[in-house]
């Protein structure tokens, strides 16, 4: 079998450690890969005014199947501080390259797993009927519409007088903002379109039915966002009904979904949402199961291809300590989602499982498995090193 050529994209900050680390336990995991570094991140941003360069784009569009680190963001006005000199006149912008690469591939199907692991200390914990602390097991997977909704970038502040004009169309906009001057008017508009609703949907339901989940529980807010929400509720009712009987549709609001999450987070498996929502409850689950340490995420697109990445940043505080604190978890989590991706199940049960070993014997912790605040001194104090903790899964493997 031909060698698997991976893009390895370290991107800033910690990224680079987590990546790193996450290949050395692909290696000894048997994975046979070649990796070709994606240049990405705010250092291109700053010598080359592009912080997704085209080189990276086209070996992405060539190997199809990429591992992301972390970006760094900062706000456009110190974006633009931090270019270098030669390139402040060229009336460059910034724009986040992660988000670059889900528009430009049309990487729409966000899938953000939260499960927990028996013995991690941050596993969330409740006071049960009989006074004593329970630890229900959490086992939530999230659909996230990933291109369209709240962050399809859609938005005007102080319109122009046609897009202005074209609002005040609206009976409800006339009404209740038609009087307020339009440079005091800033828009962010929603928008789902049918194609990538019944995409993100038909994910979410095949995923229940692959893996068992006898539930989807659409996760939205339709009895007020009638023509988004509403649209994408009307559609999973309808895909249900033909096509999974066996599988049934729960349908809950994001703020009620975000206080069941935290009084009976057992209840729920498959979860879809657009883009904003799944955002939210993504981040909202993974606090149960032990925060950005644990996070892992995969995004895809129709044609194939597949950028695995943790959902933490790049954390630049911790980049520069002499020795990486910082847990590799969700890196090597999102690893684990790629080799399934690309059908390697034996290779990901087998890092799933040292994962698992790892942290229910519980000797080797990072700091924040530790519940300490991340500074230098914490590998003094006993906690693992970024490095020790993928040492300690490669030795379970
Ligand atoms: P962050 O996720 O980088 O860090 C927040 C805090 O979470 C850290 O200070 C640390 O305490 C903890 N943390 C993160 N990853 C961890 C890990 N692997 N192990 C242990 N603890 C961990 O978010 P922040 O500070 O809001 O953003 C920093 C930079 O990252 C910004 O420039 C932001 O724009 C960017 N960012 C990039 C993302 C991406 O590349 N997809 C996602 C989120 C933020
Ligand atoms: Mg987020």
């Amino acid at each position: 079998m031909s060698k698997r050529t991976i893009v390895a994209m370290p991107g800033d900050g910690i990224g680079k450690a987590v990546l790193e680390e996450t290949i050395r336990v692909l290696d000894a995991a048997g994975f046979d890969a070649e990796y070709v570094e994606g240049d990405i991140g705010w250092e291109f941003w700053k010598s080359e005014g592009n912080p997704l360069p085209q080189r990276t784009v086209d070996l992405l569009a060539k190997h199809k199947v990429a591992l992301f680190g972390a970006i760094t963001s900062k706000p456009k006005d110190e974006a633009f501080e931090e270019l270098s000199d030669e390139l402040k006149e060229k009336g460059l912008v910034y724009s986040s390259p992660i988000v670059g690469l889900r528009q430009h591939f049309g990487l729409d199907i966000c899938v953000r797993p939260t499960k927990s692991y028996l013995g991690n200390p941050l596993n969330f914990i409740r006071r049960g009927a009989d006074g004593g602390v329970e630890e229900p097991p959490v086992d939530a997977v999230i659909f996230r519409q990933n291109t369209e909704g709240l962050y399809g970038g859609v938005e005007w502040s102080n319109p122009d007088d046609k897009v202005y004009e074209a609002f005040l169309t609206h009976p409800k906009f006339k009404k209740n903002f038609g009087s307020t001057p339009k440079e005091e008017v800033s828009i962010s508009t929603r928008i789902f379109t049918k194609n990538a609703t019944e995409r993100i949907l038909r994910a979410a339901f095949n995923h229940a039915k692959e893996y068992g989940y006898n539930s989807v529980t659409l996760c939205e807010k339709p009895n007020v966002i009638r023509e988004t929400s509403g649209m994408m509720y009307k559609m999973a009712l309808k895909m249900q009904a033909a096509d999974y009987p066996n599988i049934e549709l729960w349908n809950t609001n994001i703020d009620a979904q975000m206080m069941w999450l935290t009084k009976n987070p057992e209840n729920y498996g498959v979860i879809v949402a657009g883009n904003m929502f799944g955002d939210i409850i993504s981040d909202g689950f993974a606090g149960l199961i032990g925060g950005l340490g644990f996070a892992c995420s995969a995004q895809m697109s129709a044609e194939g291809i597949a950028v695995f990445e943790p959902t933490h940043g790049s954390a630049p505080k911790y980049a520069d300590y002499d020795t990486s604190i910082v847990n590799p978890i969700a890196m090597i989590e999102s690893a684990c989602m790629m080799l399934d991706y690309i059908d390697e199940k034996a290779i990901s049960t087998k890092i799933r499982k040292a994962v698992a070993d790892v942290i229910e014997e519980g000797t080797v912790r990072t700091y924040d498995m530790m519940k300490m605040s991340g500074r230098p001194d914490v590998i003094e104090k006993g906690a693992a090193s970024t490095t020790q903790m993928a040492d300690a899964i490669i030795a379970k493997l």
